[in-house]
């Protein structure tokens, strides 16, 4: 989102005292509340969460309780996330838990619906919260003169063929093929142009495929490895030639801090750590490391209009800003993620059933 109204060089490091932290009590925002709280713990972590199917308030245990206050809401409430963000001392504020803190400088924004087949199933909760809950966010913003980071995907930029030399760059076009990702691509545009519009401080990101603990079970690689530890056969979408590029969850959350605090206002930054995998070579290694044969898995309907390979070009974030993906022995990931789904049975066995009925019903 290069614009006039872009800083002209990387501003200097400004470390918020108080973030509100949309959707943290899911995957990627949850171990971003805990990355925040093991590496900045001067920064008050306020989390507003829906607590739809994706989300759990237990995700956020463990952070130090003076760190976080936890908000069980909608981003699409505007009068709710009005009341976070109010300055103005009131006695319904002063008496909430919340007033003891700095007051928000900064949004992070994760929450969104987030799984295609979902999507694909039914987009209208997608449209709902990714695109009108961003929208309420962006006024709140824009009221209240934050800085605001919107987490993005690399799915905006539709996919490239398998033999494809290129990879996504800030400047690849929008492309984007389900109603998830289009739902996506929609709020990258408005964040864009609330930037440009209202010179609202934003930053966008766009990351590849992440792994790791506290991913729902509905994910491929979770899906795998409950599956195997379930006694369930792994599924794999038609020939699983499809190439993800996949990234340790917590490279993901050290790149989204650099660019809170460092990143170019007005900029896009693609973030990703040259994880190119098939998924038949994905699943292999599952099985491999869970000491299953390599061909003990079926083949699953495909996903209609499933994107063929994402792969990212992270020079951008790493030239600039000096990011570097540090967890990129992926075979070594994998092995701590198996682990942590094997001692964390409670964590996803509610969930498991459930999630593999609607794959039956899908054909998936
Ligand atoms: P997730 O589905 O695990 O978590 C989403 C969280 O948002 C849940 O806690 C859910 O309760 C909450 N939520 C949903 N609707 C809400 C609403 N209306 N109000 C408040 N909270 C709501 O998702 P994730 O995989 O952690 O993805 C987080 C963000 O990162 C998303 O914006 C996604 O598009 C983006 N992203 C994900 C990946 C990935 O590989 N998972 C990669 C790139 C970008
Ligand atoms: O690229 C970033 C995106 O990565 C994020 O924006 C999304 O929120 C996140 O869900 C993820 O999207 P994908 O569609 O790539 O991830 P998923 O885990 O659903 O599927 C990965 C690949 O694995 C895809 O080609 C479909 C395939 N697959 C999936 C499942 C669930 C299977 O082969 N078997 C399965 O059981």
């Amino acid at each position: 989102m290069s614009h006039a109204a872009s800083s002209p060089s990387p501003s200097s490091a400004t470390v918020p005292q108080h973030i509100l932290v949309t959707g943290g009590a899911g995957f990627i925002g949850a171990n971003f509340a805990h990355w925040v709280a093991r590496n900045h713990p001067e920064t008050h972590i306020t989390v507003l969460d829906a607590l739809t199917y994706a989300g759990k308030r237990e995700n956020l245990d463990g952070i130090f309780p003076d760190q976080l206050t936890f908000v069980h809401g909608d981003i699409c409430d505007a009068a709710l996330v009005e009341s976070l963000l109010d300055r103005t001392p009131s006695p319904a504020s002063a008496a909430s838990p919340a007033s003891a803190q700095p007051p928000i400088d900064a949004i992070v924004h994760f929450a969104a619906e987030s799984h295609n087949d979902n999507s694909i199933l039914d987009a209208s909760p997608f449209l709902k919260t990714n695109v009108t809950g961003t929208y309420v966010l962006l006024e709140a913003a824009r009221r209240h003169d934050l800085r605001f980071h919107h987490i993005s995907t690399d799915e905006v930029y539709g996919d490239l063929a398998l033999d494809d030399p290129h990879k996504f760059t800030e400047r690849s076009p929008y492309n984007p093929s389900s109603p998830y990702s289009a739902s996506k691509a929609a709020s990258d545009h408005l964040v864009r142009a609330w930037h440009r519009t209202y010179g609202l401080r934003a930053t966008i990101s766009n990351c590849s495929n992440n792994y790791g603990p506290y991913q729902h079970v509905e994910k491929f690689i979770p899906r795998q490895i409950t599956n195997i530890l379930a006694g369930i056969r792994p599924k794999l979408y038609g020939q699983g030639l499809a190439v993800r590029d996949w990234i340790n969850v917590e490279d993901h959350c050290s790149a989204i801090w650099t660019i809170l605090v460092r990143g170019r206002i007005g900029e896009t930054y693609l973030v990703g750590a040259n994880g190119e995998h098939s998924n038949i070579d994905v699943l292999r290694m599952i099985l491999e490391h869970m000491g299953r044969s390599p061909d003990d898995f079926d083949h699953v309907n495909d996903r209609p209009g499933g994107d063929v390979r994402y792969a990212i070009d992270a020079t951008k974030i790493e030239t600039e800003l000096g990011w570097h993906p540090r967890f990129t022995d992926f075979s070594a990931g994998l092995d701590r993620t198996i682990d942590w789904y094997r001692t964390h049975q409670d964590w996803w066995m509610p969930d498991k059933m459930a999630t593999e009925e609607k794959y039956r019903r899908q054909g998936h």
